[in-house]
């Protein structure tokens, strides 16, 4: 018999392409159908067949305090009475600007978006128009959402770090060559390679934007002394240091990677768990900087459901719990647990394999050792991945679809989801073994 997911899969091809609302939902990577799900609870789904899994991708990260929370769930119903929409300014957003600052203190000023895509595309537009120069740092494997200028790879001009026009070229058709030869695109980590760039074209970089923790090519781990000669060639070259924080703000530590690394950067952009689920994002950092946007300034950026007040209010209601005592060290210890045992599993079974975590983030490689930069995660065993995927998937536990995503956990992920989990891995690295 058909299952409804089939049926509603091949129905949504024929409307939505690829059938779906943005790529990685499609299992192109992982191949088999995707997933629809109906409901979920705390650290589990239910799909639309009544199948239940233990949910590590968490809609990517907003989940941190698992799904239909009841204080989350409580208070955006308390607000939708009041309207779901005024397009004005509400005390919540006030409420949310200043919990901001608080947590993440580099934040002077904060402007609230609607996604995380809107909220690194305005920071790079801001930094832009403070400094008046055009060059945009990014590196390669880290993902900032798909405004033009970051769909863009390294070009053959990197080498030199010429002012060719070939420093960035489009990743993505629709891209213009002239709106992607303003984008240079380096190694992550590789401290010497961004030494070399500063020194020749360092006065030009309008800004630098990374993941201080990358989570979108699987989870990668910054060398201290990566970031931190990144700050300080910033500093000297007057470039603005953007640390994009959509994946890592509020999950790797209560005050972002920032808190974690102790550095500094001029500019932040936030999202998913400061919506709660719902679309918000943000970005801000020093009062200097915002100040040039409008109304104040020259740099135009809007929009209608900016601080939207039933967002804002899931977002607020997360904050808020997020900031019980040792929220975050219970995070990364249950993110641990799983860590440690996967890796002990996949040992036994005699798979290779590691993994690692960073708070509520966590990374699993089919490789020797933890990869550093976009090259070494290349070098995974994406096949392997891809089965380990499938069998944990049949068994009931949804891992990212890609080889190449990080995975979350929530704080209502309980002992006994590790321990199942755990279980079924040990089945499916022992079939892995078998291959
Ligand atoms: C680090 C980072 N920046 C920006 C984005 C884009 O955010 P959004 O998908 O909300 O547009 C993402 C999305 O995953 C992200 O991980």
């Amino acid at each position: 018999m058909t299952s409804i997911n089939q049926t509603l899969f091949e129905k949504s091809q024929q409307l939505i392409p690829g059938g779906v609302n943005s790529p990685v939902r499609a299992f192109r990577s992982v191949g088999g159908t995707p997933i629809f799900f109906k409901k979920g609870s705390g650290s589990k789904l239910w799909d639309v067949d009544g199948k239940e899994y233990i949910d590590y991708i968490n809609s990517w990260g907003p989940m941190i305090v698992g799904h239909a929370h009841p204080e989350v769930t409580q208070a955006v119903q308390e607000v939708v009475a009041n309207s779901l929409s005024f397009g004005a300014p509400t005390g919540l957003e006030l409420e949310m600007a200043v919990l901001i600052n608080k947590l993440v203190p580099s934040m002077e000023q904060v402007r609230l978006v609607s996604s995380g895509t809107e909220a690194t595309m305005s920071a790079i537009r801001v930094a832009r128009g403070f400094t008046g120069r055009n060059k945009l740092v990014k590196f390669e494997g880290c993902y900032h959402g798909h405004s033009d200028a970051l769909l863009v790879k390294a070009g053959s001009g990197l080498l030199t770090f010429g002012k060719s026009n070939e420093l960035g070229v489009p990743s993505s058709a629709g891209v213009p060559a002239e709106v992607a030869a303003h984008t240079l695109t380096l190694e992550y980590n590789n401290t010497q390679q961004l030494k070399d760039m500063f020194s020749k074209i360092g006065d030009e970089i309008a800004c630098v934007i990374l993941e201080p923790v990358v989570g979108n090519m699987n989870l990668i781990v910054p060398h201290p002394e990566f970031l931190q000669t990144l700050r300080e060639l910033c500093t000297q070259h007057g470039a603005v240091l953007v640390f994009d924080e959509v994946m890592t703000g509020f999950r790797v530590a209560l005050g972002g990677a920032q808190a974690l690394y102790n550095i500094k950067p001029d500019m932040t952009t936030l999202g998913k768990v400061i919506g709660g689920g719902l679309p918000v994002g943000a970005f801000g950092g020093r009062k200097d900087i915002m100040q040039r946007l409008a109304p104040l300034g020259p740099v135009y950026q809007a929009g209608t459901l900016s601080g939207n007040p039933v967002a804002v209010t899931a977002g607020l209601a997360t904050l808020k719990l997020i900031q019980a005592p040792d929220f975050h060290a219970k995070l990364a210890a249950q993110t641990k647990k799983l860590v440690d045992g996967l890796i002990a599993a996949a040992k036994e079974a005699g798979v290779v394999f590691s993994a690692q975590s960073v708070g509520g983030m966590f990374g699993l490689y089919f490789s020797e050792k933890c990869p550093t930069s976009f090259a070494e995660v290349m070098l995974s065993n994406k096949e392997n991945f891809n089965k380990f995927f499938h069998l944990m998937l049949d068994a009931g536990v949804y891992f990212g679809p890609s080889a190449f995503e990080a995975g979350f956990v929530s704080a209502a992920h309980s002992d006994a989801d590790i321990t199942f989990t755990l279980e079924v891995a040990r089945k499916a690295f022992s079939a892995l073994a078998k291959n």
